[in-house]
């Protein structure tokens, strides 16, 4: 079962699928009924520790948080078709636009996008099963009063290192600093974490783990020549 999301959100962000009413949220409906690539809270967490049945294949699993329109998702799927890939969103109306990137993109034998929170990867995901971690311009929440929100807070690296396997790789691009100093500074301080890099113009330089696609929000950052960081994590 989902966990519920907490923070300053919208009431459907908020609350687990049972209850929001669909009159509320006609992407709530419509992401039940979309099929593959699209898989519900449920579906999702039925797969934790077997994705690879989903594929049917066994391949590098590449998990993105929160995809947003999808641009990445289905970027990277499309050139990297031989790795499986999964979006992980909070938002269903956000799943249904990245479901239709995938479908325009026909990448949609190599990826799946749920509508999953982020803060409960651990219900989603078993011991050793993720490769790469990608974490695109997370939400913000500048106010301190909101801290707590930030997904890359001082317990997600411990959360999520026993679902890494040995070598996985975590690859974030943002345009918020705060969150920059938040990884470095919990991978430094961390035994299963090493940093790999930063970057503090991955537009302009390119990502420092090589291939990248560029992802809605960060066309916006890049529009009104504002620096897009990056960090590179390992886990050990
Ligand atoms: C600022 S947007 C960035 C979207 C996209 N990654 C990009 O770079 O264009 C943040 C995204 O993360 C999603 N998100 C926020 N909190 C989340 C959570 N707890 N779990 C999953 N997705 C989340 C939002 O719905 C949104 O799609």
């Amino acid at each position: 079962m989902p966990s519920e999301p907490t923070g300053d959100r919208t009431f459907e962000d908020k609350a687990p699928d049972e209850y929001v009413h669909p009159d509320l949220n006609p992407y709530l409906k419509l992401h039940r009924s979309w099929g593959r690539p699209v898989l519900t809270a449920d579906q999702a967490a039925d797969q934790r520790g077997r994705w690879h049945e989903e594929f049917g294949r066994k391949a590098p699993f590449q998990v993105e948080i929160g995809p947003g329109n999808g641009f990445f998702l289905s970027g990277m799927a499309s050139k990297f078709p031989d790795q499986n890939w999964l979006g992980v969103e909070i938002r269903f109306k956000r799943v249904i636009l990245t479901a239709k990137k995938l479908r325009a993109a026909d990448a949609e034998s190599q990826a799946r996008v749920c509508r999953y929170d982020a803060n409960a990867l651990d219900e989603l995901f078993g011991p050793g099963e993720i490769d790469t971690l990608y974490i695109n311009h997370p939400d913000p929440w500048p106010k301190d009063r909101h801290a707590k929100n930030r997904l890359l807070g001082p317990k997600f690296l411990d959360r999520i290192a026993p679902l890494l396997a040995s070598g996985a790789e975590i690859r974030l691009k943002t345009d918020h600093l705060i969150n920059v100093e938040a990884l470095i500074e919990a991978a430094t301080g961390h035994d299963a974490y090493s940093v790999l890099g930063r970057c503090d113009d991955v537009s302009g330089l390119g990502a420092p783990w090589g291939e990248d696609v560029r992802t809605n929000y960060q066309r916006k950052f890049d529009e009104k020549g504002e620096p897009v960081y990056g960090v590179w994590v390992r886990r050990a």
